[in-house]
């Protein structure tokens, strides 16, 4: 049998019913295990940080967590788009969302943390015009390295779109 395309998706607010969803993508995709409440009391932080793309069901199929604990500065916590999704610009959505959102709010840098071997994380960040900042000995739990990167928000890159189809 043949799977079917996944069909369009929408951008939207992180809420709290997308626990259990955001909860998969996150073991699935980034093989990690969060408390559900980290994600409410993230959400709570920066409403605005936390963004779902979702199916035609309103079932989350990616999400960008972004927080500001740094005055003038937004970091993306966790990134993750479902396997089945992937590929087909909903991780360039998201982040193109998100670094709207930073704008919003006046901050000027945006930071992430990612792993050395993580090289298609890596070059979606470049292409986003992040750059590596420093490198982050044993930064993983199982031991590997990872790059700091980050960018300006200031600058709107061409062709970019905010929330919405
Ligand atoms: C990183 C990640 C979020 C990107 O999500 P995504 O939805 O695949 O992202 P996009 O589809 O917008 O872009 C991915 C690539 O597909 C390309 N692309 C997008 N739509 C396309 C289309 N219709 N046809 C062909 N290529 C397309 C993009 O140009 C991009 O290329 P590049 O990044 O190599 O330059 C996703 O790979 C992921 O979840 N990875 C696992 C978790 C992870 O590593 N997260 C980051 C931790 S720091």
């Amino acid at each position: 049998m043949v799977a079917s395309e996944p069909g369009p998706v929408l951008l939207r607010l992180f809420q709290g019913r997308d626990v259990s969803e955001i909860s998969r993508i996150v073991a699935e995709s980034l093989h990690e295990h969060y408390d559900p409440s980290l994600y409410f009391s993230l959400s709570q932080a920066w409403p605005d940080g936390f963004l779902i793309a979702s199916d035609t069901m309103d079932r989350p199929v990616g999400f960008l967590l972004g927080v500001s604990q740094v005055p003038g500065e937004a970091r993306v916590l966790m990134f993750a788009v479902d396997r089945n999704y992937r590929i087909r610009g909903v991780g360039t959505r998201l982040m193109d969302a998100f670094l709207e959102r930073c704008r919003t709010k006046l901050l000027r840098r945006a930071t992430l943390e990612v792993r050395v071997s993580n090289a298609t994380a890596i070059r979606f960040y470049t292409r986003f015009a992040f750059s590596v900042t420093d490198l982050l000995r044993g930064y993983y739990s199982d031991g590997e390295n990872g790059y700091q990167m980050a960018r300006e928000v200031a600058e709107r890159p061409p062709g970019s779109g905010g929330l919405g189809a």
